[in-house]
């Protein structure tokens, strides 16, 4: 039995902030953050906007590739840490967008690994038999997080939505193996506070480090070892080696970041599907956004071997490895 990714779909806000947008706002320059990061411009959901369109948007686009309908579905899954409502789930809320009732629908945190943490649920609940169809979206809108005034932080982040519904099939393509890993003692390194925190005593006080948190360099050590790392495992686990991938798609949060995890493996870019330079890093869409454009574009193609990976708050870490 093989859980197979049938269809993909994603979607992105129409508003674009170039880097030069950004240097009208803080003290940064285009060259600095293309140097340094890779990224050109990055879309970002208005105050009017709703992460849950995009999410709707990105879900009917992946089923309708899947040639399935909502109705089909077993599980809704999404990758989530700026869902609206701290409850209901957004899942919850996108089921109710389908017109689908009586299915689980919950939301995976894991920040920018809760696509691959997705995977590794959803791969279980399909390996399991209990479950034949799920859709597993990765979405955030962590442009309504960062602190606009913060330069080292604010030039980083998009937003968007990716989705890709798995089914389970009898052959032996598919998902072969999934890793997460987390390290909560560098919790530090990523984090933003959430707004609900404020005690009846506190009213009216900001806490002094509202928006989200980075040490980038340290960070950036962490996220090449630990995504090299895990990707090894995976590809052993499934009983591979790095010469075996054939196209790996990336959390898409440096193009420095990228290029070494890709160096560690012995994979050449030509390999690698990145997306960052036009949509920045938008967290747990990342994946499922540039994984949607390189099926689109016909980069992955019967029995290649395809590789996600990526690394986030918590801190999280992931990968997956599937025979397409
Ligand atoms: O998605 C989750 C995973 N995310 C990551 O893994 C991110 C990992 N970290 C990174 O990608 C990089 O560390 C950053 C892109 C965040 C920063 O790049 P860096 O090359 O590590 O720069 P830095 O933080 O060491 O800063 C170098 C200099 C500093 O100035 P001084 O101290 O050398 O005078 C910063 O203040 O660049 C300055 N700087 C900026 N200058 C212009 C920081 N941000 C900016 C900016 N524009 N936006």
């Amino acid at each position: 039995m093989g859980a197979r990714i049938i269809g993909t779909g994603s979607a992105v806000p129409s508003t674009c902030l170039t880097n030069d947008d950004l240097a009208g706002r803080v003290d940064t320059n285009h060259k600095w953050i293309v140097t340094r990061t890779g990224i050109q411009e990055r879309r970002v959901i208005r105050k009017d906007e709703a992460l849950l369109d995009l999410i709707h948007a990105a879900s009917e686009t992946a089923l309708k590739a899947a040639g399935l309908s909502a109705q089909d579905l077993d599980v809704i899954l999404i990758a989530t840490v700026s869902g609206e409502y701290a409850f209901p789930s957004t899942a919850c809320l996108l089921q109710t967008r389908l017109g689908v009732d009586n299915i689980p629908a919950f939301d995976v945190a894991a920040a920018c690994a809760g696509f691959v943490y997705g995977m590794s649920v959803a791969h279980s609940y399909l390996k399991s038999g209990e479950y034949n169809r799920i859709l597993l979206v990765g979405a955030d809108a962590l442009s309504s997080m960062v602190n606009w005034g913060d330069r080292t932080t604010c030039v980083l982040f998009g937003d968007g939505a990716g989705a890709v519904v798995l089914e389970n099939q009898s052959n032996d393509r598919g998902l072969l193996s999934t890793v997460v890993e987390s390290s909560g003692a560098l919790w530090q390194l990523l984090h933003v506070r959430s707004g609900l925190r404020q005690t009846f005593d506190q009213a009216g006080e900001q806490e002094p480090d509202w928006g989200i948190q980075m040490r980038g360099p340290e960070l950036f050590k962490v996220a090449v070892r630990a995504l090299s790392d895990v990707t090894k495992k995976a590809l052993e686990k499934a009983g591979l080696a790095p010469e075996d991938i054939k196209l790996m798609v990336p959390h898409q949060a440096n193009l420095r970041i990228i290029q070494a995890v890709a160096d560690r493996l012995g994979a050449s870019m030509d390999k690698v599907h990145c997306n960052v330079d036009r949509f920045g890093n938008t967290s747990a869409a990342s994946i499922p956004i540039a994984l949607d454009e390189a099926v689109r574009a016909g980069k992955v193609h019967a029995d290649d071997i395809v590789v996600l990976n990526g690394c986030g708050g918590g801190l999280t870490w992931g990968a997956s490895v599937a025979r397409w």
